[in-house]
Order: C-alpha cells, then structure tokens, then sequence
C-alpha cells in the first residue's frame, strides 16, 4: 500500500462566532501542535478563516474553507471566490451533502469548484455519500460512484493525486450512528478506490487519501484509521469539542 499521510479535518459547520472561534483554537492548540505525523486541519466558517489563520500562524496546522463559488470574481452576491479563500485556506471542502441537499449544489456545479481550488492551489475535499433512502434500496455503490467520477471528470491523474476525497454517508452526518469501519471500509476501498483505478490508473487510486465522516468521534475513530484504505477523518460535532478532537487526530497517528 502506498503511504498516505493521515488527515483529520474539522468541518465546523455554521458554528462559532470570531470571539468563539478564537477560544475554541486557544483551547486545543497545544494539544494539536505537535502531532506531525498527522496532517491537521480546521475549516471555520468564512468569517472566522482569517482569525483563525492568523492564530495558526507559525504551526503546521492548516486552515480550511467550507465551501466556495468557482469564479475568480463578479456579480456573484453572497458568495466567495477561490482567490478569496486561498488568502487564508490551504484546502476547501466541496460538494458537502448539506450543500446539496440544502443548497442545490449539483455534480456539475461540485466539478467546477474542484477545477477552480486546484487552479488556486487549493486542496479540494471532495464529499460523496448516499441518503437513507438510496441505501436502503441498495443504490450506494451507484451513488458514491456517480458522484465521484462526475466531480472529478476533466482531470488529470495528477491533478487527482493531490485532493482528497470524504466518504460521508449522509445518514451517518450528525446522527451519532456512524457506519461501522468495515462498511467504511468496503465503500472506500472496493467503490471509491476501483472507481479512481478504473478511471484514473491505480497508482493514482493507492496516491489519493479518503477520509471517512459520519459521526466519527474520540471512541470510534481508531477503528476507522485501523482499516487499510481509511487515511483519516472529516469530523463535524466533535471538532467543537476541544478534548475530542484532539483525541481523534492523535488516534489517526501511526
Ligand atoms: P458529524 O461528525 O457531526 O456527524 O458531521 C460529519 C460531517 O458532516 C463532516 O463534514
């Protein structure tokens, strides 16, 4: 297997004001420094990134966005740019399944923002995951699939080395039932590495890290990071929690 260098990123969703976001890095700093076998990053909403950056300032730990438009700049109300974000971010999360459902993003709008981050030097977190309803009627592998080839299309093997990808079913986000690591495992390693093989040639496949998200906490997440094809953890309520997320990246250390 192809060493991959573990990543544990905190989606902190629309949560934390400045003042709050401050004292949650204030309150986890030391415990994340210096862990650097695993890459660490924290993704604040945009109105913290620069706060945030800031404050990491002189550490190894990374900083990044939870969304983006794919435009450099224009009529665009409401949204940020890939420029804007890469004054503060070294990766940006794409195609999250809250802003699918939420937000209509599609596949295609989800393949143009991660044209757009690599083109600013941004490593895009690509999420893919099935609802309930598509699991319960046996449609996972169709999904994730889908999904996958469809953000990724248009891209080179090497352009595909670089970003990561989330599997994070969506009835495992926020539910505190997270899928058992053998069927995290099943998905990244038989669907979403055989697709990237298939599509991209398998050296890419074994280069590119997946990460797992759905309820991952400070007592699961060593399961995860156990299985041969899980590189680390996109983890939403408990990168909140200052005890736990620093629990969760020192169990992602090999
Ligand atoms: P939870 O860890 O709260 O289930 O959220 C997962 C997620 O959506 C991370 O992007």
């Amino acid at each position: 297997m192809a060493q991959r260098m573990p990543l544990v990123a905190g989606n902190w969703k629309m949560h934390k004001t400045v003042e709050e976001a401050r004292h949650l890095v204030w309150d986890m700093l030391d415990a994340l420094r210096d862990v650097p076998e695993v890459e660490r990053v924290l993704c604040p909403p945009f109105t913290a990134l620069l706060p945030v950056a800031q404050m990491l300032l002189g550490t190894d730990i990374k900083v990044g966005a939870q969304n983006m438009h794919w435009e450099e700049e224009g009529p665009y109300t409401g949204e940020i740019s890939p420029r804007m974000v890469a004054e503060f971010a070294q990766f940006v999360i794409v195609g999250h399944s809250e802003r699918r459902m939420l937000f209509g993003e599609t596949d295609a709008m989800v393949r143009r923002k991660v044209h757009a981050a690599l083109r600013h030097d941004l490593i895009p977190i690509v999420c893919v995951g099935e609802t309930l309803e598509q699991r319960r009627a046996g449609q996972t592998e169709a999904v994730v699939r889908k999904q996958l080839l469809a953000a990724l299309e248009g891209l080179q093997p090497e352009q595909v080395a670089r970003l990561v990808i989330a599997y994070e079913p969506v009835w495992a986000i926020g539910t505190g039932e997270a899928a058992t690591p053998e069927e995290a495992q099943r998905v990244i390693g038989q669907v979403i590495r055989a697709a990237l093989a298939e599509a991209f040639g398998p050296e890419t496949a074994q280069a590119v890290r997946v990460l797992y998200g759905g309820s991952v906490k400070a007592h699961n997440a060593a399961g995860f990071f156990a299985q041969p094809d899980i590189d680390g953890a996109l983890v939403g309520g408990a990168s909140l929690d200052p005890v736990q997320f620093p629990a969760i990246v020192r169990a992602a250390a090999r």
